[in-house]
């Protein structure tokens, strides 16, 4: 019976254990994480997203005290076209994450970071090129575009020097969104390195509409990988969604993907970025408890736990300090939907939206639980102490897990 240590992701001449722990916005694939999977041969991911508030929290930086110092008059102001990134702050946030993060890398594995260009962050363009020139200065080993079809992203850094070097990968959910990109980018010349085929079980936003369920990973995987050997292009594909168990993995790995894509198992990891009393949550979230709703201001489907604090909140948008969610004209939906509730209560102090929620600040806080499906089988996958709560398991563990593991087991801590 074979494991996943049976296969190898190949890139040139590099063989990886073919593993790679997925990004997981807000800071949730924390450095120490991607660096495990790195140093036991395989990839991690670590995210741009909301990199200013990252770097403050890891360096003790000012980068959103400085943002909000020079917007505050524009607190109550409904209209936000005017909060722009500092580009020249943004690429210093992005080099300290991302090249502190490389400095402390060992290991023969790899480390990318997720780049998701539904942060629009009111000027999509010019800090998309910023964050990814950025993280490529400061020396990540590659840039997994994500949240988008990014028909404009690599044209962004083709006159990079890393351009070529670096390995450049998309994240898709659909054949269609593949040719789109290999269309818009052929100009270019250049492929990308590798293809994650994200199915509608992940967890984040998906690249779905609400009837995900109608999809399948298996199917979609299979499409792609017999359009690409109908165009003689030789791209390694990953899929990601749903693959719970080193069974799953081998399963994806023996219909010929290169590797599998990783994260739920994860986010109960020491390393990973979420507070402890949330893992919790992770950990004793029923089935029923996993829903896809429509409330991120993205526009796409994402999925989370229902006792998610953030869901219902009604805090005030901070986009002075943060504004990631804004598009090219300042606006995001979170802000048409407070402003409504605003008018419909006069006088109410603690308003409640229902239909949209404040992504950044609420991502910003760990009080939005974004999750894969299969997070009600965590509980399965470590011990329950006498207090009642779950025991939180290395990261170490469980890619050792993925990696060995056959029988559709999974091996409990120690
Ligand atoms: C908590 C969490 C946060 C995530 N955040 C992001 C993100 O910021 N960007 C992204 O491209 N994918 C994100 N994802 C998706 C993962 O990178 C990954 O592709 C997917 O969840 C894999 O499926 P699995 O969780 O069933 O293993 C997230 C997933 C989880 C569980």
């Amino acid at each position: 019976m074979k494991c996943v240590d049976d296969f190898r992701l190949r890139f040139g001449k590099k063989e990886l254990v073919p593993i790679v722990i997925g990004g997981m916005g807000v800071d949730i694939s924390t450095a120490e994480l991607a660096l495990e999977a790195a140093r036991l041969g395989g990839v991690g991911h670590i995210s741009d997203a909301m990199v200013n508030t990252v770097a403050d929290r890891r360096f003790n930086a000012k980068f959103v005290k400085d943002k909000l110092k020079q917007y505050k008059f524009n607190v109550a102001n409904t209209d936000k076209s005017v909060v722009q990134f500092d580009l020249g702050q943004l690429a210093e946030a992005t080099q300290m994450h991302v090249g502190r993060t490389m400095e402390a890398k060992r290991g023969d594995g790899l480390i990318l970071v997720n780049c998701m260009e539904k942060l629009t962050m009111n000027a999509p363009r010019e800090t998309l090129r910023v964050r990814m020139r950025a993280a490529l200065d400061a020396g990540i080993d590659g840039i997994t575009l994500a949240a988008g079809l990014h028909l404009g992203s690599f044209a962004l850094i083709e006159d990079h020097p890393r351009f070529r070097d670096a390995r450049l990968g998309i994240i898709v959910s659909s054949l269609r969104a593949l040719q789109l990109f290999l269309r818009k980018t052929a100009r270019t010349n250049r492929l990308p390195d590798y293809v994650v085929v994200e199915g509608p079980l992940a967890g984040g936003h998906l690249g779905f509409g609400m009837d995900w369920a109608e999809y399948d990973l298996a199917t979609i995987v299979a499409e792609i990988r017999q359009f690409l050997l109908a165009e003689k292009l030789d791209i390694p594909l990953i899929p990601a969604g749903g693959v719970f168990t080193g069974s799953d993995a081998v399963a994806c790995l023996e219909k010929g993907a290169a590797a599998v894509q990783v994260a739920t198992r994860f986010t109960v990891a020491r390393e990973c970025g979420l507070p402890e009393d949330v893992q919790q949550q992770y950990f004793k979230a029923s089935e029923d408890q996993i829903v896809v709703n429509q409330i991120s201001p993205t526009g796409y489907p994402m999925r989370m736990l229902t006792n998610s604090p953030a869901i219902g909140d009604g805090i005030r948008p901070n986009c002075e300090a943060y504004g990631y969610l804004l598009d090219a004209n300042g606006s995001c939906s979170y802000i048409t939907s407070y402003n409504r509730e605003v008018a419909a209560h006069p006088g109410v102090k603690r308003i409640s939206v229902k239909d949209k929620t404040c992504l950044c600040t609420q991502m910003r806080n760990f009080d939005l639980w974004t999750c894969g499906h299969y997070t009600y089988r965590l509980k399965d996958t470590s011990r329950k102490l006498d207090d009642g709560s779950y025991q939180l398991l290395s990261a170490e563990h469980i890619f050792r897990d993925y990696q060995f593991s056959t029988d559709n087991k999974i091996a409990l801590p120690e």
